[in-house]
This record gives C-alpha cells, structure tokens and sequence, in this order.
C-alpha cells in the first residue's frame, strides 16, 4: 500500500479546475474555469481538506501542486504524445462517438489504448499518494475509467465513486470495443457508479452480467471477493442561482437588449449555444431553421437564428470536418436568403463569458437544443433558470439527459428535419399563455435539482455504501 496524504476527500478529472492565463506582471497564472462542477464541490472541498487531481492543459509536465483560491490542486501533467493519444484519440477519437451512439466513427488503435492504460495509471498512482487513510475519492468521466481498479490496488482502505458525465452506451454498441471487458473491470473498482440516466445504469449492469459474468440484481453487482457495487442515476444540474443572479443584473438585462438592437431588432430570436461538436446536430439543426426561412415561414427582416459554435477539440480530424461543414453551410444559407444586414444566421465561433451567455438567453424568444445524443446537456438548463419572467421556448432534442426532467419543451427527434421544422415553427407561434405554462413548469423542474444537491445526492449515496467503512465525507 503506497504511503497516505492528507486529503479526505480527492476528485479525480481529466482537467484541473482552472485554465492557464497570463498574469497582470505578464507571468503565467490561474483562472478558474466556469463549469458547475467546481462551484458544486467547492463547499465539500474546503470542508474535508479536499484535493483536486487534474491535467492542466497544454504539455507542461514540472508542475508542482499548488493552493488557487483556498484549493489544494494537483497537476498531471501530459506529453505530447499523451495528449494525442490518450485525450485527442482514445478519449475523443474512440469513446466519445462509441458512446455517443456511434454518430461518427470510432478509431480503435492499439498505441491509444497503451496510452490511456497509462496515463489512468499515473492518475490513480497521484490519487493514492495525496489521499488519507479511509479518504474518498470520486472519479469523473470517460477519460478516467480505469482509475477505479487501479486505484483500489493500491488503497483497499478508500471509499471510491466514478461519475460518468456522458451518455453510457447499450451493449449492441459498447461490444465493438476490443478493450470492453479492461474498461468495466476499471469501473468495477469503484463502490458506487453514477450515471446520468437510469438507462445508462441498466446498460452498464447488463454489461457487466454479460461480458464480466459477474451475479447481478436490479442496480448492484456482486463481485466474487463479497465486495459489491452499486450503479445508480444522479442527473447532474447547474448552479441555478447564481446563473438566476446573473439574469437578474441590469448589466445583463441591458446586454441582452443591446444584443437584440444590433440583430436590428427582429420580432423573434432563435439560439443555439453549444460546443462545435458533431454530437451537437448544428448542422441539420441550421438546414431546418434555413427552410422554413426558405419556404417564405420565416422572413430575414423580421426573424434570426443566432449560432454560437465553442472551439473544441480542434486538432481532432472530425472536428475539423465539422467546422468546414459549418461554415459552408452557414455561407450558403447566408448567401441564398439574407439581405443587406440581416443573414439568416448570425453565427459566431468563439467562447463567451457566462455574463455575455446570460445576456443571450435574455435575448432569445426560442432556445434550440438539438443534439444527436447527449449525457444531459446544461445549456438547456442554463436557458430556463435565466427565464426569470417565463418567457421564451424551448425547443430539445429526446435524445438529451435533460429530455427526461425538462418535458414542458418542444421534444423533437434531431434526425426528423421536418419534425424539427414543425416544432420551431409551433414554438415560434406559440400564444404567451402556453409559454408560460411550459417555462414555469420547466423552471419548478430545474429550481429544485440544482448542481449541489447532485453532489450532495451522489456522495450520501457514495458514504451508504460499504457501511463498514468507518470515515465519511459529509456533503
Ligand atoms: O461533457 C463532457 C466533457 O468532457 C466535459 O466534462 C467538458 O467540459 C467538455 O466535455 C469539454 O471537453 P474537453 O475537456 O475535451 O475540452
């Protein structure tokens, strides 16, 4: 067993909590990054003389560990080749379409799994040095499935919980892996498994039967050394109020309407806000909005589709074919249907600040979230808890986790471009009265399961297992 650190409760990520920037004495610093991750587990962090683990970024690989913030961080550095090939391929070029319902081709190479194996092994190796005696660990994400095992080699004392914040495949699609069997044997390693969706859940335990054969009943596994496992659906959220907070501030409020008078202040705003990822369905999302633009439905002067495309994962092949695609369509449907000052689509390819995404959902009548496949997608969360005067549609795909909580929106299947077609239209349409009737539903919904109670809710579960185990991080 590797010596114990201090900490008492570790998270385990793919990336730290806090970006690289350049400091006012023009130095290297910190940033932290925006997600809602970190504000979740900021309380239980300082509480427990919490660590957290992650890669910075870039292939620095002499970072030391280093407090930002009252945070205890624990860099991992990546090389080059690493970055290749256990983030850009086996992480991003394998597992995410693979669970992404194979919406682009997974690569299997050998050389990306080695790297994977590897660098999930110098994470758990980190993990088991900076965690206490009896600590908790949770892991989160595709990019860390092996940890689990590893880490419970080399500590038995830990409590540990994994985290999938993705869609967890059926078995049809899963099976295609040639390193299926390594990867939930990684899972397996941990006492509790979340996932976003009860499905996932029942995929993963179907798996596990099947592949690992290992007895099973409803959500636990039974490991043949008395051990068990339990996997179970904690639908992840956002930080609704300070996201609330944010829509409320008159610098917000005069934003979005600034924002609408530069549009030239159509009747109606339609957003889209998602990474530039080909799970997103941009593209068939744009055609559909284009043809009822096209049909005479919509008029340019009187109706825009503003598109915000983040810059992801830039250096990965598909990546790159989605952008080109993107922005030929987007020339083409501008070129065809816009007039002087009014495209049919105003699109944008760059990351905002949260302020300038709050001043955004202000601005938008129809918020369309169509993607292919998502674990839950908080955009269309962010959305409705930035309604505050319930206003506004939502348009979102079935296949989005947030489908399962948010049923007051315009479901639609993104691969039906005229169901995409009638659904924009009827939300465009909409009276106010039906608005409101949705939008207060959807914002009960998303008031009551904000992203602390996630947390709050996984590591309860997380300390009811093993009840053995003597020391608990209290939430
Ligand atoms: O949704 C999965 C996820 O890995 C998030 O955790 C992350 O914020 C996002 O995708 C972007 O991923 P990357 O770390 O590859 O930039």
């Amino acid at each position: 067993m590797t010596t114990s650190g201090s900490a008492d409760l570790v998270i385990v990520a793919n990336r730290l909590p806090v970006d690289r920037v350049t400091d006012a004495d023009g130095g290297p610093g910190w940033r932290r990054s925006p997600g809602g991750l970190v504000s979740a587990l900021e309380p239980v962090m300082r509480a427990n003389d919490g660590a957290w683990l992650g890669w910075p970024g870039g292939t620095e690989t002499d970072l030391e560990p280093f407090v930002e913030d009252g945070l205890q961080l624990v860099p991992i550095g990546l090389t080059a080749e690493e970055v290749e090939e256990h983030y850009e391929g086996f992480s991003n070029g394998t597992l995410w379409p693979l669970y992404h319902d194979v919406v682009a081709k997974p690569e299997f190479h050998r050389e990306w799994w080695d790297s994977y194996v590897a660098v999930n092994r110098r994470f758990a190796e980190r993990a088991a040095e900076v965690a206490s005696e009896g600590a908790t660990v949770w892991v989160q994400d595709y990019q860390m499935q092996l940890v689990p095992q590893m880490l419970r080699e080399l500590r038995p004392d830990l409590r540990i919980g994994f985290y999938l914040h993705i869609p967890f495949p059926p078995a049809e699609l899963f099976q295609q892996l040639p390193w299926r069997r390594q990867l939930l044997e990684g899972l397996l390693g941990a006492d509790l498994v979340g996932f976003q969706l009860p499905g996932a859940a029942q995929n993963f335990v179907r798996l596990v039967r099947q592949r690992v054969g290992h007895k099973t009943h409803r959500d636990m596994v039974y490991l043949p050394d008395g051990r068990t496992v339990k996997a179970a659906a904690f639908p992840i959220s956002i930080d609704v109020d300070s996201f609330a907070e944010l829509a409320s501030s008159p610098a917000v409020e005069a934003r979005a309407a600034e924002i609408r008078e530069a549009l030239g202040n159509p009747s109606k705003v339609f957003l889209g806000i998602d990474r530039l990822d080909y799970t997103k369905g941009i593209y068939a999302r744009l055609r559909a909005y284009s043809e009822l633009v096209r049909d005479g439905h919509l008029d340019v002067d009187d109706a825009v589709f503003v598109q915000v495309a983040t810059p992801s994962r830039e250096r990965v092949e598909q990546y790159r074919i989605l952008r080109d695609d993107i922005d030929r369509l987007v020339g083409r449907i501008n070129g065809d249907l816009g007039r002087i000052g009014r495209p049919a689509i105003s699109y944008l390819h760059s990351s905002y600040p949260r302020e300038e995404m709050a001043a955004l959902y202000r601005a938008a009548d129809v918020m369309v979230v169509t993607p292919f496949r998502d674990g839950m997608n908080l955009v269309a969360k962010e959305y409705v808890a930035c309604r505050l005067d319930e206003s506004g549609a939502l348009v979102l795909s079935e296949f989005a986790g947030a489908a399962e909580e948010l049923k007051q929106a315009w479901l639609v299947n993104p691969y039906d471009i005229n169901g995409m077609k009638q659904a924009l239209l009827e939300a465009h349409r909409a009276p106010e009265k039906e608005l409101t009737r949705r939008m207060r539903a959807m914002r009960k919904c998303v008031a009551e399961h904000d992203v602390t109670q996630w947390a709050s809710d996984f590591l309860e579960e997380l300390a009811a297992t093993r009840p053995e185990h003597g020391k608990v991080v209290r939430p």
